[in-house]
């Protein structure tokens, strides 16, 4: 039994009664020495160091007479570079993408890293702790590369399903988000190292990135996109904020006023810099008074043209000090001045456990019928593994975040490349094989592959076996969202037919993101594993013989059918070509959902998802009770965890908070959670502490956050177990 059901019967809520008193979190502590080394070597800096530190190339500048691509002079082949002032001490910039590990687009040598789980893995565990294990890991191995500033970070919410970029980012729910963002961003500054947070802000598509103006009204911006900032940057002290690519409200974000100064450094007190997105920066003048600090990427504004918009009077002198003081604070901050990086063979053992342990907490049971899983080790099983490259490789996700893996691309690309330095498009595997992880974790197993290419093959070799594996890929890059969520090339078919031969069949899948699943009723079990990274076969290999209990919790929502979005696909995605949006007008988006991204929408609407937000099974099964619910300055939400199923396992409790009628939210909204590890037969207490910003709602009037006044209803226990109760609870 699942400890989905037990859970229907035992979710608990509580009502919780309030006085409107503000909500809001902490800010970062002032720190007097980085500001007053800063300060002075701002006073020693001549216009031309400063305007120097202001601008970033890429490794690769366009040789102007060859016109050929040419390493950037200075670069370390990372993916931005700006020169320091070595009579200062002050350091080169040395900035290299880092999301999901330490990135090569420069190709350099010895340039390969741990290839880490997709970020949606992380999420799906979350597990505070293990953020910042994946910070540390990122944080060293950018530093043992060489470089100081790490690009990761990527915090945008999941709003668009489909979205290019979802396995890059966290989840849909702002607070976990935000949370999880900030663990990790503690854990790469804590190895000396400036991080950053990106893309600010509601870059949520790919589809015309460049050129988009998203329209969105600011209580709904501060309550889905803008909080996950707010939390991320508040609790992590992270030394840079990357801006979008598209527009907000009219303006680009690389020169909103309202976003950089009066949200970030007024309201938020963000003491470190912002950079432009690559290519982002449209103007000198507009964009540094508004709040830009650096623009990055075949600079042309922050040079000449700004010290033009100086001579005229259009930026100010202090202005400009105020942007190098913001550069080289968060590098004195940082640790990077004093304790400069040493490149040196990163550490892969370290980087492969913590890669593994993201995969096994990550991995989502969606569905386990007639508990088919977990196979049971030394029953001479004949499995038949299926499809997805799984003899070889597992798929990463692509663009500015891909890392090299040892021995480079496991899988031959179907098309050659096309020309240019960078390719996005091309799917691309590191060699890892879930089909050898399983042989060796069951040697006596009978382990064969089929391509899936055939779906007769595939279909009789499962007709053969105890039980069929099918890997179900999804390749989802940069700069191309999906226009869909069905499996490519095929993928149901051969699962209908695999599943057709032999109901003991288990699907994989690979994904960036929600896919639809309308095999599921045929299958026997369902796992997701996102992108597992280098050390994903061994932790599925655990996972599918009960090694490891699978805790994985989804972070986005699964939609039974694409007609349940607010949108079918990424706003505006018909008018490109297959995605391709590089060449489209400029365009205005209104996401209808409003406060209501992802899960909220599902819920305010009555509708079913395949599977929900929160949703994950486990070989045991958790009962909830005793819900206690405390208010003082900080609402305390306890009650009792007990394993009563037959496996230890661990659990992620979640706390869900309705708001009083009046305050206009959503249904629900995720407050809370605890990770935990219970034995077989173990009870334990758990008390949830909710951020009073998970109970509160952004006045507009009063430029505030405030708690509503009412009650507010409590549930703990996944999102479907009071589906149709809610407003009774
Ligand atoms: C991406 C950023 C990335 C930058 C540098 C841009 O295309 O949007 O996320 O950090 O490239 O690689």
């Amino acid at each position: 039994m699942t400890s989905e059901r037990i859970l229907a019967g035992v979710c608990a809520s509580a009502a919780l009664a309030t006085a409107g008193a503000g909500g809001g979190g902490s800010t970062a502590a002032p720190a007097g020495d980085p500001d007053a080394r800063a300060m002075a070597a701002v006073q020693q800096m001549t216009l031309a160091e400063k305007l120097q530190l202001m601008q970033g190339e890429a490794h690769l500048r366009i040789d102007p007479e060859t016109k050929e691509y040419v390493p950037t002079p200075g670069t370390k082949g990372g993916d931005g570079y700006s020169p320091g002032v070595p009579r200062l001490g002050v350091p080169d910039l040395q900035m290299i993408g880092a999301g999901l590990g330490v990135t090569n687009l420069g190709k350099r040598k010895n340039g390969s890293a741990t290839v880490f789980p997709s970020t949606l893995a992380l999420a799906a565990s979350f597990d505070r702790e293990l953020a910042y294990d994946l910070g540390r890991e990122i944080g060293r191995q950018t530093r043992d590369q060489g470089f100081n500033v790490s690009l990761g970070g990527a915090v945008n919410l999941i709003r668009e399903a489909s979205g290019g970029r979802n396995f890059e980012y966290m989840s849909e729910d702002p607070i976990l988000s935000g949370k999880l963002m900030a663990q990790n961003l503690r854990g790469i500054q804590d190895q000396k190292i400036v991080a950053t947070i990106k893309h600010f802000a509601i870059n949520d598509q790919e589809t015309g990135r460049m050129v988009m103006n998203v329209r969105m009204d600011e209580r709904t911006m501060r309550e889905t996109d803008l909080l996950a900032f707010e939390i991320g940057i508040k609790e992590s002290g992270v030394g840079a904020v990357m801006s979008a690519y598209n527009g907000v409200n009219g303006v680009y974000a690389s020169e909103s006023p309202y976003l950089l100064n009066t949200v970030l450094k007024g309201e938020w007190k963000f003491a470190g810099w912002v950079m432009s997105d690559w290519g982002a920066t449209h103007s000198a003048a507009p964009a540094l008074n508004a709040g830009l600090d650096q623009e990055m990427f075949k600079p042309k504004y922050f040079g000449e043209a700004l010290e033009h918009a100086l001579a005229w009077e259009q930026v100010s002198q202090a202005r400009i000090d105020d942007a190098v003081r913001r550069i080289l604070r968060s590098l004195y901050a940082s640790g990077v001045v004093d304790d400069p990086p040493q490149p040196k063979p990163i550490d892969r053992e370290a980087g492969a456990a913590v890669a593994q342990r993201i995969a096994e907490e990550g991995t989502v049971l969606l569905k386990n019928d007639g508990a088919l899983l977990p196979l049971k080790a030394g029953a001479a099983l004949k499995i038949v593994v299926v499809g997805g490259h799984a003899d070889r490789a597992v798929l990463t996700g692509g663009g500015s975040a891909q890392v090299e893996s040892i021995g480079g691309n496991a899988v031959a690309p179907k098309k050659p490349p096309p020309p240019g330095p960078i390719d996005f498009r091309t799917p691309v595997w590191t060699a890892a094989s879930p089909m050898a992880a399983i042989q060796a974790r069951d040697p006596g197993a009978e382990v064969r592959f089929v391509s899936g290419e055939d779906l007769a093959e595939a279909a009789q070799a499962a007709a053969h076996a105890d039980v069929a594996i099918v890997f179900a890929v999804q390749h989802r890059t940069e700069g191309l969202d999906t226009g869909g969520l069905s499996l490519p090339d095929g993928q149901d078919e051969l699962i209908e037919a695999v599943a057709h031969a032999n109901p003991k069949t288990v699907v994989v899948l690979e994904s960036g993101g929600a896919v639809l699943t309308p095999w599921a009723e045929r299958v026997g079990a369902v796992l997701a594993v996102w992108y597992p990274g280098e050390r994903g076969p061994q932790a599925l290999a655990r996972i599918l013989f009960g090694d490891v209990n699978p805790s994985g919790k989804l972070p986005v929502t699964f939609p039974a059918k694409l007609s349940d979005l607010p949108r079918p696909h990424a706003f505006n995605y018909e008018h490109t070509k297959e995605g391709e949006s590089d060449d489209m007008k400029p365009f205005t988006v209104t996401y209808v959902e409003g406060l209501a991204v992802g899960y909220k929408w599902f819920d305010a609407k009555g509708l079913k998802p395949a599977f929900e937000f929160g949703h994950g099974l486990s070989y045991t099964r958790f009962e909830y009770r005793d819900l206690k619910v405390a208010s003082g300055e900080r609402v305390k939400v306890s009650f009792h965890v007990h394993n009563a199923g037959g496996r230890d396992g661990d659990d992620v409790a979640q706390v869900y908070v309705a708001f009083p009628p009046d305050a206009g939210e959503p249904p629900r909204r995720l407050a809370g959670w605890s990770r935990l590890s219970l034995h077989t037969g173990e009870s334990k207490r758990v008390e949830v502490e909710i951020d009073p910003l998970a109970l509160s709602i952004w006045d507009v009037k009063a430029q505030r956050w405030r708690k509503p006044l009412g009650v507010f209803q409590i549930f703990v226990g996944p999102l479907r177990a009071d589906f149709h109760n809610d407003k009774d609870g």
